[in-house]
């Protein structure tokens, strides 16, 4: 197994571009199975569950290919058929965003066999509100063997209210939405950018969508859609996690190819707590300065502050002045880094679903072990901020939302290196097993 081995203490300087969202690559991706036209998505990060979103795909009878080199990032998907409308435990348990497959499924043949995505390190996350919507659109569902199996014949527009705000609970109903009989109006949908790319893809693909960034989105059915290209939108949290960066090791970090209106809240909170900043086109500047102010977040739905940045945050108050209380609303168990940011030397207390950060606490480096996507990219800051050496155990989850982080990293005078699982080495005169 991969560890990030980082020596900390030097500052980031230079320019680091962002990538391709990877929570908007996955419904664009997912959408291929709406049509058997052919889809043409550009700037699709070279990230883990990416990769698993292509297997998952191939494994339903969907032909896909991605270049190499610099072309890497361009994938190309045709389900001309769906021989296999499946989605299997093997691959939603190490994804749980598989199940957004469901809905075209569905729509498109009529019938879906997808893994219950189980338990997950950062909170319950129950699918019942995707499965509501389709039940709404008519939709006859019943579980089996760990298994959603869903049917239909055509499916019926209907009116269907989110009880809570779910993304990819909005991006798998309203996926099923457009190729429903007549009108369908969804209320009390997210408003993250990565819903409102995936409608931007599907009004390509020939979908009829109202409301795009509104809660309430009016859907007008069609009976086919076609092929479309599309390029994702750059990747928000990433952005985010590396202006962070920045700031934690007090560089002048640009942080190039996002669009700043995605990071308003962030933005915000950091120049409140006294980041200096330079904002500007695609483009934030972090610029060195005095010691950061703690300052409080409560994580919201989007344009709220996001979760998916809660832990990275949390790396940065540890190293500003005074106290920071981060309260977290969307996940129930999304504390799993600060445990790991204590043994590094920070000072944070847990209470229900508030953490207290006091800062500024000096960070030495420790083993430490990943417990999820944005919990590695948490370490890997306070890492980067730690004096001496962070071994950084479980990195698979970073893969899965970073691309090549530890590259990215040096090539802004981050120390980072990957190290593989070290292999035993045999005693002296001992012969090899068979
Ligand atoms: N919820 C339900 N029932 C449902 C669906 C959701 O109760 O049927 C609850 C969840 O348990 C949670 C809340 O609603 O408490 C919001 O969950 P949501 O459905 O919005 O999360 P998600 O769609 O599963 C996406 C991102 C996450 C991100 C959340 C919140 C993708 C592929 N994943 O998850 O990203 O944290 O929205 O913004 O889009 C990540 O990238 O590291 C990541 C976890």
């Amino acid at each position: 197994m991969d560890k990030l081995v980082i020596r900390g203490g030097v500052p980031l300087n230079g320019t680091i571009r962002v990538g391709g969202a990877k929570n908007a690559a996955l419904p664009c991706m997912a959408a291929c199975l709406l049509t058997d036209g052919e889809l043409l998505l550009d700037q699709v990060p070279d990230v883990r569950d990416l990769q698993t979103t292509r297997h998952l795909l191939e494994a339903m009878g969907v032909e896909t290919d991605a270049g190499s080199g610099r072309a890497r990032h361009r994938v190309r998907l045709q389900a001309r058929e769906i021989p296999n409308p499946e989605a299997a435990y093997e691959l939603v348990k190490t994804m749980r965003a598989s199940t957004l497959v469901l809905g075209p499924l569905l729509a498109r043949t009529g019938r879906a066999r997808v893994s219950l995505p189980g338990g997950c390190a950062i909170g319950a996350r129950p699918i019942n509100l995707h499965l509501l919507g389709l039940e709404k659109l008519g939709a006859r569902l019943r579980q089996e063997h760990g298994y959603i199996v869903a049917e239909a014949d055509r499916l019926r527009g209907n009116h269907y209210v989110f009880d809570r705000i779910t993304v990819t609970g909005t991006e798998d109903v309203l996926m099923a939405a457009v190729l429903a009989e007549g009108e369908t109006v969804l209320e009390n949908c997210a408003l993250e950018p990565e819903v409102v790319d995936l409608i931007e893809l599907l009004a390509k693909m020939g979908a009829r969508i109202e409301g795009a960034g509104t809660p309430t989105l009016r859907v007008q059915g069609v009976a086919r859609l076609h092929g479309a290209s599309h390029r994702i939108i750059p990747d928000r949290i990433e952005a985010g996690t590396f202006i962070l960066a920045g700031l934690i090791t007090g560089g002048q970090l640009t942080v190039s190819g996002l669009n700043p209106l995605h990071l308003r809240a962030l933005l915000d909170r950091l120049q409140e707590a006294g980041a200096r900043l330079r904002i500007g086109g695609d483009l934030v500047e972090t610029l060195p300065g005095p010691r950061l102010r703690g300052l409080d977040i409560t994580t919201a739905e989007y344009p709220g502050f996001a979760t998916d940045l809660q832990a990275q945050y949390m790396a940065l108050m540890t190293q500003a002045e005074g106290a920071a209380i981060l309260t977290e609303t969307i996940f129930e168990n999304r504390f799993m880094h600060a445990l790991e940011l204590v043994r590094m030397g920070a000072d944070i207390k847990i209470e229900g679903n508030r953490a207290i950060v006091r800062g500024p606490a000096p960070l030495a480096g420790a083993a430490v072990q990943a417990s999820d996507l944005r919990a590695s990219a948490s370490l890997v800051l306070a890492a980067l901020a730690a004096e001496g050496e962070t071994i950084i155990d479980r990195i698979y989850h970073i893969d899965r939302g970073y691309e090549r982080i530890e590259e990215r990293l040096r090539a802004v005078g981050g120390i980072v290196r990957r190290i593989g699982r070290l292999i035993p080495q045999r005693p002296a005169g001992a012969t090899a097993a068979s």
